[in-house]
């Protein structure tokens, strides 16, 4: 909570004056902006509408004194239309979408090539009967179909509901029942560290576990082998049911077609994206097409200074609200060029992303903290040996980020000359929430700024008042902003269901809780300290304790469990697992069904890093598992009173159990 000591790690580095030969040329140059949008607030949004084009324009930037609350009300518009048809006329030949695939290929799209696919799969999923509203799910890793995908969709007005590749099959399956989604675009399979992952052999595994079928299940030709390609794998080689269809060949019979791109009113959705909070289960975070796209591409602009001739590099996978907004939507909105890496950072070697920067002449990239404490490790040789000149500007996503590594990335990757942008949002936000803007404020290493002009964000105290400079509390926003989702616009009980019993918001007339810890200091610079719900932050990925402890209570031998954060050098947080075994369980065994259940219920990513077993959970003497000392035991921090204890003696047990693992 805040005010415990171990919140203070952030301390911020000294203010850097952002350079005079960035400045001058940047998008966004007003000092004043902040202010004057403060005056103007909503108008203030008018420019980031501005920077779209629609089909009826809209009758008020804000409508409804809300809830709910419709930005861009009466407006309408189509997404697919924005990112891709209306760039033909001034730059259908420049590249639009440049893929670096795992195994060292690469293959580009200009504007006009994504504007015939996009038609020809938008054409196709017609056929297949996919009609406005139908919720379709993309389940891939970063392959040029992902995004073509995602603009087909748009175009017809399907939402889409992307679910990262890495997720298992009860993961799969639980999204696509939730969104009542009938319809899967997949992979055969793909490569990860050179070895391969059976994608359709999951997507098969999800659709046996489904309450309804699948209508129709896209499968693209990923591993090349209905083509004479290379696996080895007979299950990658399977053919197709009455129901599948490869996607090559969808593409092929609808050559040439076009599809009209559907007019949808600013607030309806454009996609859904699941996340993690508190509840056992993720939540669909559905995404408005006016307010969402608008501000993405806002941002895109004001922040990441993204020009139409750059050419943009955001790390995150697409599977994940970073990637629909900073490598799709926000940057194919202002028609630059956008770069697609399915790849990881070390294979084949550890300079692959400052190769791919130097091949590519990067002008902009976006990546998270995890990424650069790992290219910290790797050593300055890496860069070193690739000429980055092309880079103009750096951001940061995910976590906060440290202000070692924060330099280390300033000096090493932007040569001391690029501005940084430590960005904080979430998927809940749609966009980029507190950040500096990098032509005009200095930066904080370590600090993420200033809520952006028109986004009202304030630290307070569990009253609900903002804290003293120095002082922390929790952050919020108090007013509405234009990529806010869907249930926060229509209020159908998101806000009761999500009323924090700390702070006390019930003096404002609208608020959200972010869930995150902050302090602000005296120029009002905001620097995040955490999650404060249970919540945990691997490699800036989102997993609800509640989550992966249900996936383990499942496991027969458990008696119980309780998932907490620990630290980790690289990932931020690491998962630490504490489960104790019914009476005559043999713990190896345990061991590797625990870390099994959890593969197979989200995804390798989510597995704990450390599972540690325990007579007893540490509880309260009335019988509630004290989370709180198990994550300072996690963390090696001090104890403090233990008194509320019921079985104290296992706090000695569990200490030794941990130590003995260092
Ligand atoms: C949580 C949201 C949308 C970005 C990707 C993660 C943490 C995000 C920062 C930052 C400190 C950050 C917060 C937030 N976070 N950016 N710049 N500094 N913390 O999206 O999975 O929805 O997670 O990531 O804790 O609540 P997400």
């Amino acid at each position: 909570m805040p005010g415990d000591e171990s919140w203070h790690h952030a301390v911020t580095g000294d203010a850097i004056e952002p350079p005079a030969s960035f400045a001058e040329q940047a998008n966004v140059t007003d000092p004043d902006l902040r202010e004057q949008s403060a005056r103007e607030w909503p108008d203030c949004w008018s420019r980031a509408a501005d920077l779209l084009d629609w089909s009826d324009d809209y009758d008020a930037v804000l409508g409804g004194d809300g809830p709910p609350f419709r930005w861009f009300d009466g407006g309408e518009l189509n997404a697919s239309y924005n990112c891709v048809d209306r760039h033909l006329d001034e730059r259908k030949n420049q590249v639009a979408l440049t893929w670096e695939g795992r195994l060292g290929e690469s293959r580009s799209y200009s504007y006009l090539d994504l504007y015939r696919e996009v038609n020809e799969f938008a054409a196709a999923l017609r056929e297949l009967g996919v009609e406005e509203e139908d919720v379709v799910t993309l389940y891939m890793p970063v392959v040029p179909e992902l995004p073509i995908a995602m603009l087909a969709c748009a175009r017809i007005g399907a939402p889409h509901s992307v679910v990262f590749a890495g997720f298992s099959a009860d993961a799969l399956a639980m999204r696509m029942d939730d969104a009542d989604s009938e319809y899967l675009v997949t992979c055969d399979g793909y490569y990860r560290r050179g070895a391969p992952v059976h994608q359709k052999n999951k997507a098969d595994n999800a659709a046996i576990a489904l309450d309804d079928g699948i209508e129709a299940t896209v499968v693209v030709d990923r591993l090349g082998v209905r083509d004479g390609g290379e696996s080895s794998d007979a299950a990658d080689d399977a053919p197709l049911a009455a129901d599948e269809y490869d996607y090559d060949d969808l593409v092929t019979a609808h050559r040439g077609e076009t599809v009209e791109p559907v007019p949808r009113d600013a607030t309806d959705q454009l996609f859904l994206i699941y996340t993690s909070g508190t509840t056992g289960e993720p939540t669909g975070v559905r995404h408005t097409t006016g307010g969402y796209l608008a501000h993405a591409a806002w941002t895109s602009r004001a922040v990441l200074d993204i020009r139409p001739e750059d050419t943009h590099w955001c790390s995150a996978d697409i599977g994940w609200i970073t990637g629909h907004s900073y490598t799709v939507y926000g940057p194919l909105a202002l028609g630059s060029t956008t770069m697609l890496y399915e790849g990881t950072p070390d294979h084949p070697e550890k300079d692959r992303v400052w190769e791919l920067i130097e091949r590519n002449a990067v002008d902009v990239f976006y990546t998270a903290p995890t990424a650069i404490r790992a290219f910290m490790k790797w050593g300055e040789q890496h860069p070193a040996s690739h000429d980055l000149s092309s880079l103009r500007l750096l951001g940061t996503v995910g976590e906060p980020i440290n202000p070692r590594a924060w330099k280390w990335y300033h000096e090493h990757i932007g040569n001391g000359e690029c501005p940084v942008v430590d960005t904080w949002w979430q998927t809940e936000t749609g966009g980029m929430m507190v950040t500096t803007l990098p032509g005009v404020d200095e930066m904080k290493p370590g600090s993420a700024g200033l809520p952006l002009p028109g986004i009202d964000a304030k630290v307070v105290d569990g009253d609900g008042e903002p804290v003293e400079p120095g002082e922390t509390g929790y952050l919020v926003v108090t007013s509405p902003w234009p990529g806010m989702p869907l249930s926060m616009v229509e209020d159908d009980g998101w806000f009761a269901d999500h009323a924090p019993v700390f702070p006390d918001l019930s003096d404002y007339e609208w608020a959200y809780f972010t869930e995150d810890g902050a302090t602000v200091d005296e120029d009002g610079y905001v620097t995040l300290l955490g999650r404060v719900d249970d919540v945990i932050n691997v490699s800036g990925h989102r997993f609800g304790t509640m989550e992966i402890e249900s996936a383990i209570a499942d496991v027969e031998g458990v008696a119980e469990a309780a998932v907490v954060s620990g630290p980790h050098d690289l990932k931020g947080q690491a998962v630490y697992a504490y489960v104790s075994a019914a009476e005559d369980s043999d713990e190896a065994a345990l061991r590797g069904r625990v870390t099994d259940a959890v593969d197979a219920a989200i995804g390798p990513i989510a597995v704990p890093d450390v599972v540690v077993f325990t007579p007893e959970l540490p509880k309260t003497r009335s019988g509630k598992v004290m989370r709180r000392l198990l994550e300072d035991i996690a963390n090696d921090d001090d104890l403090g009173d233990t008194s509320a204890l019921r079985n104290p003696e296992v706090v000695g047990e569990l200490e030794s159990a941990l130590g003995e693992r260092d």
